[in-house]
């Protein structure tokens, strides 16, 4: 995976001017799975990004993958309410809903029938071998679900349903746009040219991470919400775990809790944890904490506002996901009818 990981950054930068030469050439999808509050990760990891490629006039796809929730915990509790507030989030960050559409995978029928011709392409074995898929298992403690071994398949309907062909992704998400590419290539050789190979596109900072060092994640209770309050915020920094070292220093294997609010006022301010590191000085970490939380509700202030706006009307959002709904559900039908068709399966046309 790591290797995977080098060899895609190293080809960013030419992807980076394929994109800027003729942004009309592609098409990005990309997504998450609504399991929770969008946080400051989700932000520098890939929102930013999005909002930087809509502006470069790529034409954008945002899937809020809900199926996927349920791959890997046993309830569904809270996904319409996750949903809503990620529209919230990812208007209030800038994505325009006349540029870039948001959807609910489990709203596009067409795009969920794709898994089947899908999974005939790949074995199980190839399945069982998937890095990702093996970590969050592990993680889960709890018996593989046929959802969560079969998840990047679904995956590769949700990038291919539009055609998509450039995928922002975070590093543990590469295995997914390889089996994608495998996919397309594999359904491309049996019935014919139909799908785009789509690439990977990874920013520079694919892992962002959270107050204790770790990366940062909901589940680890080391996130700072997009959507937190000025004192939510403060609370969650204050209860990172540093130590008694008044000097400040940037070491993430020795004092990972002082390195991850470091590297999140770091990020905030756009400066680097050293740099923040020397600011701060020997005052101790109360002073970080409070560096790293003004830090943080200074960066976020805009985006609060303006999510506050959008959240005093509920049927802005709803809006925007139902019109992303119908966009993708328009999109979905023609490939798929292209797929049966490929298949000879149009059985509707004959
Ligand atoms: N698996 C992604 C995650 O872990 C979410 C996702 C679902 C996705 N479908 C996608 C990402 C398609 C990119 C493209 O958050």
């Amino acid at each position: 995976m790591t290797d995977s990981y080098t060899a895609t950054r190293a080809r960013m930068p030419e992807l980076e001017q394929r994109i800027a030469a003729d942004p009309g050439r592609f098409r990005v999808l990309t997504g998450e799975r609504p399991t929770g509050a969008l946080h400051l990760g989700h932000y520098f990891g890939t929102i930013r990004e999005r909002v930087r490629l809509q502006a470069r006039g790529v034409e954008t796809y945002v899937i809020l993958a809900d199926y996927q929730v349920i791959a890997d915990r046993d309830t569904s509790a809270n996904v319409a309410d996750n949903v809503h507030n990620a529209v919230l989030d990812y208007l209030a960050a800038g994505l325009d809903p006349d540029r870039t559409t948001i959807f609910a995978h489990s709203a596009v029928p067409a795009l969920n029938q794709l898994l089947l011709p899908f999974l005939s392409l790949v074995t199980e074995a190839e399945l069982h071998r998937n890095p990702t898929v093996k970590a969050e298992h592990a993680a889960s403690g709890r018996a593989l679900s046929g959802l969560l071994l079969t998840y990047p398949v679904h995956q590769a309907a949700d990038i291919l349903f539009c055609k998509g062909n450039l995928v922002p992704v975070g590093k543990d998400n590469l295995p997914h746009v390889e089996l994608t590419r495998a996919v397309a290539r594999r359904f491309n050789e049996r019935y014919g040219m139909t799908f785009p190979e789509p690439e990977a596109f990874v920013t520079d900072a694919p892992e962002i991470p959270g107050l204790d060092g770790r990366k940062m994640s909901k589940s680890y209770g080391n996130a700072i919400s997009l959507s937190m309050t000025e004192d939510e915020t403060a609370r969650v920094i204050r209860r990172t775990r540093t130590d008694s070292d008044r000097a400040i220093t940037y070491e993430p294997d020795r004092r990972p809790g002082v390195a991850g609010l470091l590297s999140t006022a770091a990020l905030c301010t756009g400066s680097t944890p050293e740099a923040v590191a020397a600011e701060v000085g020997d005052q101790g970490s109360g002073a970080l904490k409070q560096f790293t939380t003004d830090a943080v509700n200074a960066f976020l202030a805009e985006h609060r506002a303006r999510r506050a706006e959008l959240a005093a009307d509920r049927s802005i959002a709803a809006r925007v996901l139902r019109e992303g709904n119908r966009r993708a559900n328009v999109l979905a039908d023609t490939t798929l009818s292209e797929v049966r068709e490929r298949m000879g399966m149009a059985y509707s046309d004959q």
